[in-house]
């Protein structure tokens, strides 16, 4: 781990099948993203994470593969992959491939295996239990829960036995335990990086580990007596040695950054294990606290009056990882992903879209940590406003596991779709808009996924001729994040709340060679902040003129400011 690139990486989040659609058959593809490369560079990032690119029937977004050795070919060939992966070393950026290990498709040679011949070495890959026998009816083996609402059990047609799957039932879980099933994925991960990939996205890794034993869940008991009891299959402590192996066996010998999404739970010390820079067996981890710190998650029964940023909450969320894992491990700053709802509608508006797009990429861009944004955050895109639960429902078994759910607790369709406008992660799964003219300029088909239909005025070319665009603001701002000695103070400057009891404002000061201070109004009215800093300098401002009075700030909707002070 000697030469840590990333320490000078500003990360971009990308979907293949959203970004631009080269061939016209509505899905992005890798001619499209290698002929975007430029934009990108021009942004200023240089690190992209992609979605999974892997062969896969896409019942979950290509997290379930069914070929870890393949492109899908929806994206194009190995040889469009290749030229891809030419060009963006090319031009200055590292690549992160998303891999998911916790799981495959259903439609992989290795389950299919499994389910024809059950003396099969590949039985032993996935996680196979005897159904439990109760009154002269065959149930699954215990109550868990799937995260996608089911129970995690489905039975093999023509037998008593049950395959675990922690997401949709088309995503077997496969079995850690297994030494084989570790050698196979040892080889698909160095396949990828013999081939010059980066490093990965570890997908849903939190879930490696499964209590073996297999009891009932005893925690988060629903009406049907599934039990969504975490302790049994997330953040285990076995999970460390899953992941040691391929450190040992596989990440060790080459260059890369291993960054591990590890769910909801974890705690910031449980973390610090996993990737502190001594015995750590990955670089980063990508946890949810700072996600949903508006109470929208699960908000079906909450008006929109209800969700509200908790300023003081995410302001917590932010340090309590800062201060556990500051100067001990690396750590990646972002808002949200292909996971979440768009931040913008989160947690800044759709009605001051340009203050407070750029409010929230100040906010984050100066904390502790690697910067990924999410593609399309830099034009401020925003929930799509659907008008129908198929748009929803079509690419997503999340989706859909929620929809079948929240319809058997009577909710009805109107309300779920409102619901789902506002929590949906499809709502972050749109089409870039590039420019204003047909399908945004993603494609010259029918568009894989719909657009969100305000891409007439907000798309990337309009905002390139506009000097105060958010666009031309990013741009700005991730130089000015990448200059070595803002990047020193960010990496290893002290980092401290002010004002942390403030419940509209978040504002910081990091130090190193120079004071930086960042003060942001999360509301869409004005607000006051005293302070009694001396200002050398504004360095980024979302406002065209200042208003201070007796050392008290007066900021607009969504104001927010970079500091230099003294
Ligand atoms: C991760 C992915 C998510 C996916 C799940 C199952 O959480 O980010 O999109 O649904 O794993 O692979």
């Amino acid at each position: 781990m000697a030469d840590k690139w990333w320490e000078t990486a500003v990360g971009y989040v990308l979907n293949p099948q959203t970004f631009l659609d080269s061939n016209g058959d509505g899905v992005g593809d890798f001619p499209g993203l290698t002929g975007r490369l430029p934009y990108l560079k021009d942004l200023g990032v240089n690190l992209l994470w992609l979605g999974p690119i892997f062969a896969s029937p896409m019942d979950d977004n290509g997290y379930d593969v069914s070929d870890y050795k393949s492109i899908n070919p929806m994206y194009g060939t190995m040889e469009d992959f290749d030229a891809f992966l030419k060009e963006a070393h090319k031009l200055g950026f590292h690549v992160l491939l998303d891999f998911s290990l916790n799981h495959t498709s259903d439609e992989h040679p290795w389950f299919q295996k499994a389910l024809k011949d059950p003396t099969s070495k590949e039985r032993d890959y996935y996680i196979i239990r005897s159904g439990k026998k109760e009154g002269g009816k065959l149930l699954p083996p215990n109550n868990w829960k799937s995260f996608f609402e089911t129970s995690a059990w489905e039975r093999i047609p023509g037998s008593e036995d049950f395959y675990l799957h922690l997401f949709s039932k088309k995503m077997p879980d496969v079995n850690w335990t297994c030494p084989e099933l570790k050698e196979q994925y040892y080889d698909a991960l160095r396949f990828w990086l013999d081939k010059g990939v980066d490093g990965f996205r570890l997908d849903a890794i939190a879930h490696l580990a499964k209590d073996m034993s297999f009891e009932d869940g005893t925690q988060n008991i629903d009406a049907h007596g599934l039990s969504y009891d975490l302790t049994k299959f997330s953040n285990r402590p076995e999970l460390y040695d899953i992941l040691k192996g391929l450190r040992d066996e596989v990440f060790s010998k080459y260059p890369c950054l291993i960054v591990g999404e590890v769910g909801g739970d974890i705690t910031p010390e449980n973390a610090l294990r996993l990737v502190n820079y001594g015995d750590g067996v990955m670089n980063m981890i990508f946890h949810f606290d700072t996600a949903w710190n508006n109470g929208a998650y699960e908000s079906y029964d909450k008006s929109d009056a209800d969700i509200v940023t908790d300023v003081i909450q995410m302001k917590d969320n932010f340090m309590r990882w800062y201060n556990v894992l500051n100067g001990k491990a690396d750590m990646p700053l972002y808002w949200c992903n292909h996971d979440h709802p768009r931040v913008l509608s989160q947690y800044g508006s759709e009605q001051y879209r340009n203050e407070s797009a750029k409010m929230l990429l100040m906010t984050i861009l100066f904390l502790y940590g690697t910067d990924f944004i999410y593609y399309g955050d830099e034009i401020g895109m925003s929930n799509v406003h659907y008008d129908s639960l198929e748009d929803f429902a079509m690419h997503d078994s999340g989706n859909r596991g929620e929809i079948a759910a929240l319809q058997a607790k009577g909710y009805d369709d109107e309300r779920i779709l409102h619901y789902l406008n506002r929590t949906s992660r499809t709502n972050a799964r749109t089409p870039f808009q590039w420019n204003h003219k047909e399908n945004a300029g993603f494609t010259t088909g029918k568009p894989y996924q719909k657009l969100n239909d305000n891409f007439p005025s907000v798309n990337l070319q309009d905002e390139m001729e506009d000097p105060y665009s958010i666009v031309n603001f990013y741009q700005y701002a991730i130089s000015f994040r990448r200059d070595p000695v803002i990047n020193d103070i960010v990496l290893h400057g002290p980092l401290s709340l002010i004002d942390r009891n403030h419940p509209d404002v978040f504002s910081y000061i990091h130090e190193g060679s120079e004071k930086l201070m960042v003060i942001s109004n999360f509301r869409p009215y004005t607000v006051y902040f005293s302070f009694y800093f001396q200002i050398n300098d504004i360095l980024l401002h979302n406002y065209g003129d200042v208003i201070i009075k007796d050392h008290v700030f007066e900021l607009r909707p969504y104001e927010s400011f970079l500091l230099k002070i003294r």
